[in-house]
């Protein structure tokens, strides 16, 4: 089975990841430089993948992706040949994106430059990247296909779009590089056990997180951004994909790569279908019995009323379709959050 570095193996995404792959075969080199991702997190893998204490199929190793060192370290510290790579490290936060480009460019950008030149020297030319939907800017047509324009709004979405271009160039300049770049939609919800889960620092900004934590007391009510969408209830939609179907993306495009001869993809992870902010408030309350409060306020900058994926490719390219719904999702963030109030620390 192969051998994959996986980078920002220790966030939300990326811990959901790593237990996947084990759990699929795959032996994994990771790499965190844990300014978002927690160790516990990764320790947590290790019980649910049920590894031995000293497994070779898990090695963690702490690294940034900007370090040229680090990245060769990690490609050096196995015996066995990095297969490819499934690339998650990178920073996300929109608002800080506009706050501090520069640090977004570094890391996003220049990350996966060092990356991409490690790979090479290393003789490693698969990789999955963790791209978004974001790169969309304000969507023309819903669903949104991709061959939709690419018109990012913010500087987190032009690094997502550069590394894209990035990518295809290294595509066209040498034949033998196997690339896929996933558009992630709205990842949320938890692996179903609730030992694994999204863990923001500080102040969510996201919907999900911030209802979990209401729903624990954390915090006390919910600012619902915007009443007056063009949307049947007034707030605005989202295409949500539960963290294990994206996952299982990962996986699935991943196959293909090494399955199929050398190419390079850009395919929409999302499910498909909508739903309202306050469809998600209702799904909440239903699956958690506990109330939240809602506040309505202005909307936010940079929002749009309306976000979801045409995921027909991705079904044609991939063989993969989302299997849980907002339910799911709501449920398994929620059973995370109930058992973990703090996320990962015992208090914040
Ligand atoms: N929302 C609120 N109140 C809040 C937070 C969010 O009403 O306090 C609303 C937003 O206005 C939006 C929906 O809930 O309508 C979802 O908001 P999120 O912040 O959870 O997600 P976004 O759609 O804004 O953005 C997310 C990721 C981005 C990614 C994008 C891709 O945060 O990184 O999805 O579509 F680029």
């Amino acid at each position: 089975m192969a051998q994959l570095l996986i980078t920002g193996g220790a966030g939300f995404i990326g811990s959901h990841a790593c237990l996947s792959f084990l759990e699929s075969g795959y032996s994994l080199v990771v790499i965190d430089n844990y300014s978002n991702g927690s160790i516990e997190a990764l320790k947590r893998v290790t019980q649910l993948a049920s590894l031995e204490k000293g497994s070779k199929r898990l090695k963690l190793l702490s690294g940034d992706i900007c370090n040229i060192s680090d990245l060769d370290s990690a490609f050096n510290s196995v015996d066995e040949r990095i297969d490819a790579v499934i690339h998650f490290a990178g920073l996300k936060a929109v608002g800080e994106s506009i706050e501090i480009p520069l640090k977004y460019w570094e890391v996003n950008v220049g990350g996966t430059l060092c990356l991409l030149e490690a790979m090479k020297r290393n003789n490693c030319r698969t990789i999955v990247f963790s791209s978004s939907a974001t790169v969309y800017g304000y969507p023309k047509e819903i669903p949104i296909s991709e061959s939709a324009p690419i018109e990012p709004i913010n500087p987190y979405g032009s690094t997502k779009a550069a590394v894209e271009n990035i990518l295809f160039d290294l595509a066209k300049s040498e034949p033998g590089w196997r690339i896929a770049s996933l558009r992630y939609f709205n990842p949320v919800g938890a692996h179903p056990s609730g030992f694994l889960g999204e863990d923001p620092n500080g102040v969510p900004n996201n919907l999900f997180p911030l209802i979990s934590q209401i729903g624990v007391g954390r915090r006390s009510q919910l600012e619902v951004f915007g009443a007056n969408w063009p949307t049947p209830d007034g707030s605005a939609i989202r295409d949500y994909i539960h963290v294990m179907d994206l996952v299982e993306g990962h996986r699935a495009a991943l196959e293909v790569l090494i399955d199929q001869e050398p190419q390079s993809f850009v395919v929409n992870l999302g499910s498909g279908k909508g739903h309202s902010v306050l469809e998600v408030v209702n799904a909440f309350e239903t699956v958690s019995g506990k109330k939240c409060p809602c506040n309505f306020v202005g909307r936010r900058l940079g929002d749009v009323a309306c976000s979801i994926a045409d995921a027909r490719l991705a079904k044609e390219l991939l063989g993969w379709e989302t299997k849980r719904n907002l339910m799911d999702m709501s449920y398994d963030s929620w059973n995370w959050q109930k058992i973990n109030p703090f996320g990962y620390k015992t208090n914040k």
